[in-house]
């Protein structure tokens, strides 16, 4: 796999889709309207972030982090009408050795839900991860009540591949965690990929 490419791509604007262009995630796009997504609990309700005040230092410093990283590229979700950053969407816990990724969004303008943002930004990141990064295999969990993040799962192609039991504890209760995947059809054209 050519990590150069990644590293190269990931600072410009390179995904453009209909209502919406993916920008490698850079310290230009850290804002505090940004850094409080992550502290809003109708946003975090679904998601990991939320349990601790998130600030603009520490988004600053993940920006940082995942610029300089080989297993995950983050993309700024730019709306195409307003130029607007309304979200994240990223292939993290990149496995060169499996070819993998796992894809993971995050709206964090709300007036943006429900526009089919998430769905347009899922079939680019897999569009990319495939054809670009040449990766094997890309995979989603979410929360068995995420009902909306389910359907981006389903429209993208994903499909289902089983719970977890009680994997997510929030809010002093437990849920279920769904994991959805794709499998790169071109691999499965040509009967796997041997390397
Ligand atoms: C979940 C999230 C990514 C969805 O993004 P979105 O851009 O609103 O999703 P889309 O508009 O592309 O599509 C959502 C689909 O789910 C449907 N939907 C939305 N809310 C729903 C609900 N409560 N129940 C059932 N379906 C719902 C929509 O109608 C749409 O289906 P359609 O295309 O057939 O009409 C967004 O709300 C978000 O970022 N939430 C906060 C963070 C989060 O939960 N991230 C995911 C963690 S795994």
């Amino acid at each position: 796999m050519n990590k150069g490419a990644k590293q190269q791509v990931i600072e410009e604007p390179l995904l453009e889709g209909k209502n919406i262009t993916l920008e490698g995630l850079t310290k230009k796009h850290v804002s505090q309207r940004y850094a409080d997504w992550l502290n809003d609990k109708e946003i975090c309700r679904e998601n990991s972030h939320g349990r601790y005040l998130n600030t603009l230092e520490m988004t600053e410093n993940y920006v940082t982090r995942v610029d300089h990283s080989e297993t995950i590229a983050v993309f700024a979700i730019i709306d195409k009408h307003t130029s607007q950053h309304i979200g994240n969407i990223s292939l993290g816990n990149i496995s060169w050795e499996n070819n993998s990724a796992e894809i993971a969004i995050l709206i964090g303008e709300k007036d943006f839900w429900g526009k089919g943002i998430a769905s347009e930004a899922y079939s680019l990141v897999i569009d990319y991860g495939f054809n670009k990064l040449g990766l094997h295999r890309l995979y989603s969990g979410m929360t068995t009540r995420n009902k909306a993040m389910i359907k981006v799962a389903e429209k993208s192609g994903m499909s289902y591949e089983g719970t977890f039991k009680d994997a997510f504890y929030k809010d002093s209760q437990y849920c279920d965690l769904a994991q959805y995947a794709i499998i790169n059809p071109q691999h499965k054209i040509s009967g796997g990929k041997s390397g």
